[in-house]
């Protein structure tokens, strides 16, 4: 069954109608406050963006009501994209009504108490796609009994022992963990309150330590996402996987997941300190509502540049190139090192040749030396030469086929200078160039390059390329030194990986 809007529209009127059917309090214990299709869709389409494409889907909602997840999830995804979707509803008011209502659907739902069902045993079975928006039922509303029995299953899941005072949500959270596959994106749409109490401190350490916490979205105080509820809520995005080192998270706030008033990149470190992680949007003073955070990561992948085992031999000045005769298909242009680079923008010829006093370039064939022999004498000749004074022989060379062909390092608009000491002229040890040009660069330089995402943002935007490399050089050289490492002597080095984990504010409308 393709899912419509109209069909959507039918399931709203249908939740209309069964809600009005009970009374505030009965719905109250039971938490049964439907979210609104915006919202539900909203929330599936940002899942769309974790997961990866084309991935086959096993959805799990433990709390489905009449399945407003469950309707956007099949709006968005095609039906043999959606290899399973089991659900969870403890009322058979909504539940046998959402039975026959998603009747022509693969859905697997259950009238059954999510808490209480028994999760698969192995990993294929479970969800690669939790979304839930659980019962808030305040602990008040829980029995001695149920509470024990809560407490004692959470325990045994995730060995997390909730407070006495934890809400329903809380342990419907935890209980979740063990219906979840490895790498599983869960999704929950939960009061912010677990957010600044101590009973909610225990679900905080477990977003931090257990999962990777992707992204924390909290709505604004006064936007309260249901009419008939009056709480505050957040969207908490995680992943089931054990945090990366130096691992941050996405706190955004306000309007909706794909266009929040303000995003901010938190570190675990800082989450981990603060015990009230709703203030955490309204501390800094670096956050600017014009401006989303990304770590480089997010935006390039980054690589050292080429390294040839014989700069001496395999960069050659104009003049050099001129007195061996070397052929000019065999010749790249490449950046000088950042010592002998004056200027922090490059730009090019007609050509893409880098418009700089000193002109470089970089010796790189692939032909067998047979073949360079029989078409290229003046290169054989020059190629003999690096034999015979060694440098065939040297580590790198040897390693590749032929010897004097070169990693594959295509130009880059942004470089980065990963080496430096702070006591220089400029005061600074880093530096961000930007490239009009076509040349390539070795390993004096990190090469950035755009992730498709920003690729194609920097096609469609030609404003964009100078804003990025304004931003990078906004990065304070705090950061970039603190994510580096310090050698003796003041000198200052970032390795990829390193220069990944900085944070770059660029414009939000990227
Ligand atoms: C907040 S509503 C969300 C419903 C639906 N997923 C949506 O987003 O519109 C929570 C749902 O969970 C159901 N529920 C409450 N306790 C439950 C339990 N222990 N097991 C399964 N479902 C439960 C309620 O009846 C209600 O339909």
């Amino acid at each position: 069954m393709n899912v419509s809007t109209t069909t959507e529209q039918a399931r709203v009127f249908r939740q209309l109608q069964l809600d009005a059917a009970k009374t505030q309090t009965e719905r109250n214990k039971l938490g049964q406050f439907a979210t609104p299709t915006d919202l539900a869709f909203d929330i599936v389409q940002y899942a769309k963006e974790l997961l990866t494409p084309h991935s086959q889907i096993q959805f799990l909602d433990p709390a489905f009501g009449t399945g407003a997840f469950y309707s956007a999830l099949l709006q968005l995804f095609s039906p043999t994209q959606v290899k399973e979707s089991v659900g969870y509803e403890i009322d058979s008011h909504y539940g046998l009504e959402a039975i026959s209502f998603w009747r022509d659907t693969p859905l697997q739902l259950h009238l059954a108490d999510f808490t209480q069902a028994i999760p698969p045993s192995c990993d294929d079975k479970k969800a690669n796609l939790l979304i839930c928006n659980p019962p808030y039922v305040r602990h008040h509303h829980l029995s001695r009994i149920e509470k024990q029995r809560l407490q004692n299953q959470t325990f045994q899941i995730t060995g997390i022992k909730l407070s006495q005072l934890a809400s329903l949500y809380c342990y419907f959270l935890c209980l979740a963990d063990a219906w979840m596959a490895d790498n599983c994106i869960a999704g929950w749409l939960i009061p912010s309150g677990f957010m600044d109490v101590n009973y909610g401190q225990q679900i905080k350490e477990y977003l931090l330590s257990s999962v990777t916490l992707l992204r924390v979205h909290l709505f604004h105080p006064n936007d309260v996402q249901f009419a008939d509820a009056l709480v505050t809520s957040a969207v908490v995005w995680f992943k089931k996987t054990l945090p990366p080192s130096n691992h941050h998270v996405e706190f955004s706030y306000g309007k909706s997941l794909a266009t929040p008033n303000k995003s901010k990149l938190v570190s675990v470190e800082t989450l981990c300190s603060t015990p009230k992680w709703t203030k955490i949007g309204f501390t800094s003073n670096n956050t600017q509502s014009n401006l989303k955070q990304f770590q480089l990561k997010d935006l390039f992948t980054i690589k050292r540049g080429l390294a040839t085992g014989a700069n001496n031999f395999f960069v050659l000045t104009k003049e050099q190139v001129l007195a061996y005769q070397l052929p000019i298909e065999f010749l790249t242009s490449i950046l000088p090192s950042p010592r002998y680079l004056l200027i922090d923008e490059i730009e090019a010829d007609i050509k893409g040749n880098p418009i700089l006093t000193q002109q470089l370039f970089l010796l790189d064939c692939a032909l067998p030396i047979a073949e360079v022999q029989a078409n290229y004498p003046m290169l054989w000749q020059y190629l003999q030469m690096g034999v015979d004074n060694g440098i065939s022989d040297r580590y790198l060379c040897r390693h590749r086929s032929p010897w004097y062909s070169q990693e594959k390092r295509p130009p880059s608009p942004f470089l980065c200078t990963y080496m430096g000491r702070q006591d220089t002229k400029r005061g600074r040890p880093f530096r961000f160039i930007l490239n009009h040009s076509q040349a390539t660069a070795t390993n004096v330089y990190l090469i950035l390059y755009p992730l498709p995402v920003l690729a194609q943002a920097l096609s469609q935007n030609s404003e964009l390329l100078k804003q990025v490399w304004q931003a990078l050089n906004e990065i304070s050289d705090e950061m970039l030194m603190c994510e580096g490492r310090v050698y003796g002597g003041g000198l200052y080095k970032l390795e990829p990986k390193e220069l990944g984990n900085a944070i770059v504010s660029i414009p939000r409308s990227f």
